[in-house]
C-alpha cells in the first residue's frame, strides 16, 4: 500500500461503512490515508476474514488484506478523526448524528455522502457547533461475492465549497475520488434526486439497471416520475443542476425515446456494469427498509407544502412500502406505468 502521502496527524473516519463507506474508505486507505471504518459487526467480521477487493468499470482490482483495514463497531473510534464521512442510509442520519456528537472532536469536519436532500441539514441541526458539508456520490457501488466492492458506474464526487477541504484534496485525488467543489449544492442535491427516482423503478423491475434502462416501458415510468418532479420543483422555484450528460428538462424526453434511438443518443446512461442494481433493490432483497421516503417521498412532501399533489411519486412510494412488507414481485414496465399514471 502507498503510505504517508498526507500528514500523519490527519485522520479520516467513515461512519456507517456499508457499500459506499467501505468503497470510499478503503480507496482512501489504499492511497495511503489514515482511515478507520465504523460500522456493524457483520461487516467487520467479513472484512477481517476476507479483506476488501476494490473493483471498477475500468478494470481496477485491488485487494486490501483484512489486517490492513481498521474496522471498529464503536463510535469511540471517531474520537481521533479530523474528517468524518457519514455513509449511513437517510433514516439513520439522526442516530448517526447523536453517535458522532458524543465522540467527535468539535474541530472535525463532517461530510454527508448520502443521497436525498435533507441529510446534511439533519446532521447540522443535531450537531450544532460542527461544520457539516453535503456531498454527492454520483456512482453506484455494489457489494458482490462477499468482499468485493464494485464501482458500477462513473462520475466524480461533488461537495459544497469549503476552505477546510484543502488539506484533504490530495488524498481524495490519490484515491481516484477527486472532490469537485460546487457553490449551489441545493441544485446539485435535487439534480441527483431526480436520477435517484429510478432506484424505485429498478427495485420493482427486478432487473439489473442496464437491462431495466434499456427497456422503454421502464424508462417511461422514470420519465413520468421525473416530469412530475420537475413540475413540483418549478413551482417551488428550485432549479435542479445537471448531473447526467443530459440536462434535467431533457431527461423525460430522452427517456421516452424508442430503444434504438435511446441507445444511440444516451449511450453514457447505459455505461453501467451489467450486474449492477439500485441500492433500493438490495435493501428490499435484504428485507431492509428503503430510502423511498427520502427520494420519491421528498417530491410528495414538497408538492404538499405547495398545496399540490405528486400522484405518480406518491403511488411509487406506496408500492415500495408494500414491497418492504414482503409484497415483492417483479413488475413489467407496462403494468408499472399504468399504476403510476392512473
Ligand atoms: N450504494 C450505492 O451505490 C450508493 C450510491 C450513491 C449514494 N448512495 C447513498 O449512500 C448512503 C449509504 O448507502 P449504502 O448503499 O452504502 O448503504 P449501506 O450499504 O446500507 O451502508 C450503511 C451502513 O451503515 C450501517 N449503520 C447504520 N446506522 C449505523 C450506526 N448507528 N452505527 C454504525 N453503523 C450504522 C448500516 O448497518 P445496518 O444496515 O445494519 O443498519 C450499513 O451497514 C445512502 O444515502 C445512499 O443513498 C449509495
Amino acid at each position: 500500500m502507498a503510505r504517508d502521502i498526507q500528514n500523519d496527524a490527519m485522520k479520516i473516519a467513515v461512519f456507517g461503512a456499508g457499500s459506499i463507506g467501505v468503497y470510499v474508505g478503503a480507496s482512501l486507505l489504499a492511497a495511503g490515508a489514515d482511515v478507520v471504518l465504523v460500522g456493524r459487526s457483520r461487516m467487520r467480521l467479513q472484512i477481517a476474514g476476507q479483506g476488501v477487493l476494490l473493483s471498477d468499470l475500468e478494470g481496477r482490482r485491488q485487494h486490501l488484506e483484512g489486517a490492513h483495514v481498521p474496522y471498529q463497531e464503536s463510535a469511540v473510534a471517531l474520537a481521533e478523526a479530523d474528517l468524518i464521512l457519514v455513509t449511513v442510509k437517510s433514516a439513520d442520519s439522526a442516530a448517526a448524528a447523536s453517535a458522532i456528537a458524543e465522540y467527535a472532536k468539535p474541530s472535525a469536519l463532517i461530510v454527508s455522502l448520502q443521497n436525498g436532500v435533507g441529510n446534511a441539514d439533519t446532521l447540522r441541526s443535531l450537531m450544532p457547533g460542527w461544520q457539516v458539508l453535503a456531498a454527492m456520490v454520483p456512482f453506484n457501488v455494489v457489494q458482490m461475492d462477499g468482499n468485493r466492492f464494485h464501482r458500477a458506474s462513473g462520475g466524480e464526487l461533488m461537495i459544497e465549497t469549503c476552505a477546510g477541504l484543502e488539506p484533504w484534496l490530495t488524498s481524495f485525488r490519490m484515491a481516484h475520488l477527486p472532490l469537485q467543489q460546487c457553490e449551489d449544492f441545493v441544485a446539485i442535491q435535487w439534480g441527483k434526486l431526480l436520477l435517484n427516482l429510478n432506484n424505485a423503478v429498478n427495485a420493482l423491475s427486478g432487473l439489473a439497471l442496464k437491462s431495466q434502462l434499456s427497456q422503454r416501458a421502464y424508462r417511461r415510468c422514470l420519465a413520468l416520475l421525473i416530469a412530475e418532479a420537475l413540475d413540483v420543483l418549478r413551482a417551488a422555484g428550485i432549479r435542479p443542476a445537471r448531473i447526467a450528460k443530459v440536462g434535467p428538462q431533457l431527461l423525460p424526453v430522452i427517456l421516452r425515446l424508442p430503444d434504438v434511438l435511446f441507445k444511440r443518443i444516451a449511450a453514457t446512461m447505459l455505461k453501467i456494469d451489467p450486474e449492477a442494481r439500485s441500492s433500493m433493490w438490495q435493501d428490499l432483497e435484504a428485507g431492509r427498509l428503503t430510502e423511498v421516503d427520502y427520494l420519491n417521498g421528498a417530491i410528495v412532501r414538497l408538492a404538499e407544502s405547495l398545496a399540490r399533489d405528486a400522484p405518480a411519486n406518491r403511488r411509487m412510494t406506496v408500492l415500495i412500502h408494500a414491497a418492504e412488507q414482503g409484497n415483492l414481485q417483479p413488475w413489467s414496465g407496462v403494468a408499472l406505468y399504468r399504476v403510476l399514471r392512473d
